[in-house]
Formats: structure tokens, C-alpha cells, sequence
């Protein structure tokens, strides 16, 4: 039969098989998770974006997904660490970190750099700025989340009276012609206005040199700074019903089907 196939109804088999290997449990996968890899699911299979599964025999998976590292019931800051987010993100993390230590920054902007990219490295990449700091607003003093949504739009502009300058990096990475699209300059120029641009500043100003493959730094170094700087839920991060816990629960089960 297989060989009658068209190449479309041949992904679709082959999609469908990959999503119901668990305990009969169909897994649906988020429409994100196909415009990333440039697919337009217009006609969706039964278990694809727009289809919510009424009618699936088989039921959906909901809840925790076996296909991930189990997270403990109460889930803390280092639980998310050590079973979702990826390693080398966590390195320029705690590299920047470093860094504004050496600078000589007050605790509170050290921490902003150990968060900084937390949504580059524990969630989404795209406006990486606004996610992270929506993330972690709940838990942080709200300097550090604002400098964090901040840095987004920050980093794209020299400032050399305050001694930071665009970027090499970026010039390689988004070409020498990149312009920053019209939301992030209309957000610096208000940016630049505000009490804590500075601190905002700072993150960009210690995170362009923190990418040395060649120091490994631990998360035992900053494990003061993080107990005395994120107020960690009780009820475990994502079971609190924070403004932020639902991406706290999306991160820890991805696949949920509702
Ligand atoms: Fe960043
Ligand atoms: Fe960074």
C-alpha cells in the first residue's frame, strides 16, 4: 500500500506514527512547534495543530510526558535547570554572571545577568527579552525583570559615553546592513529615558564578552545570589497560579493537549 502513497500522505503516516508511541496516549505537538521547522500545516493530520482531537479513540496525552526527565511534584529554580533547560545556555548564563562579579556590580545586577537569557536557554528564543522577564517578573525584584525586558532592545545601540558598543558579534551574526526593526526602537527611546536604563546597560555590557567555551563555571558559585534574589514558590514553580506559572508548566510538560 505504502507504495501508492503520495509524499504528503507518506509525512502524514509517518508524523501519526510518531505521535502515538506512549501508552496509546496521542501526543499533539503546538503549532509552534511546526512553523519552527517552516511548515505551514495548513491540512493538519487528526492529531495536528487545529485539530483538538474529538473523536481520537486512543484519548490524549495529558499531563506528565514519559518522554521527558520526571520533574519532582514541587518543582524549584534548579529542578528546571537540571531536567529542561539546556546546558550550554546555562554556561553563558553563568559566564555573564562572572563577569559583572569581576566588574565589580552590586548583587542585584549580578543576578540580572545570571537571568538574563534564561528564556534563550529554558523556554523560547524569539523576543527572548519579554519572555524571560515575564517568567521570572513573580519571583525577582522589579528592577531585575525590567532590565531584562530591557536588554532586548538595549543591546542593539552603541552607548559609547557609558563605554558599550554595538557588538561584533552581531554584526557577524545578522550582517552589516541589519537594522533593528521599528518596536525595538521605539521601546530603546524609552528605554533610554528610564531610571533603570543603566541597569539595563549593565547586562549588555557583560553579556557580548561572556562566550569562553573554555571556562566552565558552576552553579554552586551563585547559589547564594540566586536563594537571596528569586523567591522561590512553596507550592513549586508553575503550581502557584503566578501571573507567569503557566509557562512554568508548559515548560515542564510541553505536550499537554489543552
Ligand atoms: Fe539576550
Ligand atoms: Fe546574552
Amino acid at each position: 500500500m505504502a507504495g501508492n502513497m503520495t509524499l504528503s500522505e507518506k509525512l502524514d503516516e509517518n508524523e501519526e506514527q510518531k505521535l502515538r508511541e506512549f501508552e496509546n496516549k496521542i501526543v499533539t505537538k503546538s503549532l509552534l512547534y511546526y512553523l519552527a521547522e517552516g511548515e505551514h500545516p495548513i491540512y493538519s493530520n487528526s492529531s495536528g495543530p487545529g485539530n483538538f482531537g474529538h473523536g481520537a479513540t486512543n484519548g490524549l496525552l495529558m499531563g506528565e510526558d514519559p518522554r521527558l526527565p520526571k520533574m519532582p511534584e514541587k518543582p524549584t529554580f534548579t529542578d528546571f535547570l537540571r531536567y529542561r533547560f539546556t546546558i550550554g545556555g546555562q554556561q553563558h548564563l553563568l559566564q555573564s554572571a562572572r563577569l559583572a562579579k569581576m566588574n565589580g556590580l552590586p548583587e542585584k545586577l549580578i543576578f540580572a545577568c545570571l537571568m538574563h537569557d534564561i528564556a534563550i536557554c529554558g523556554f523560547i528564543r524569539s523576543d527572548h527579552g519579554y519572555w524571560g522577564a515575564q517568567m521570572i517578573a513573580p519571583y525577582v525584584d522589579e528592577e531585575v525583570s525590567w532590565a531584562i525586558k530591557m536588554h532586548q532592545c538595549v543591546r542593539f545601540f552603541s552607548d559609547p559615553s557609558n563605554n558599550y558598543e554595538y557588538p561584533e558579534s552581531y554584526t557577524k551574526m545578522f550582517g552589516v546592513d541589519y537594522q533593528p526593526e521599528p518596536y525595538i526602537v521605539a521601546e530603546y527611546e524609552s528605554a533610554k529615558k528610564h531610571k533603570w536604563y543603566m541597569s539595563a546597560l549593565e547586562i549588555c555590557k557583560n553579556d557580548q564578552y561572556a562566550f569562553d567555551p573554555n571556562i566552565l563555571v558552576n552553579w554552586e558559585e551563585f547559589e547564594d545570589v540566586v536563594g537571596r534574589n528569586f523567591k522561590q514558590p512553596p507550592e513549586g514553580l508553575g503550581n502557584d497560579n503566578s501571573p507567569s506559572a503557566h509557562i512554568w508548566r508548559t515548560l515542564r510538560r510541553p505536550c499537554n493537549a489543552l
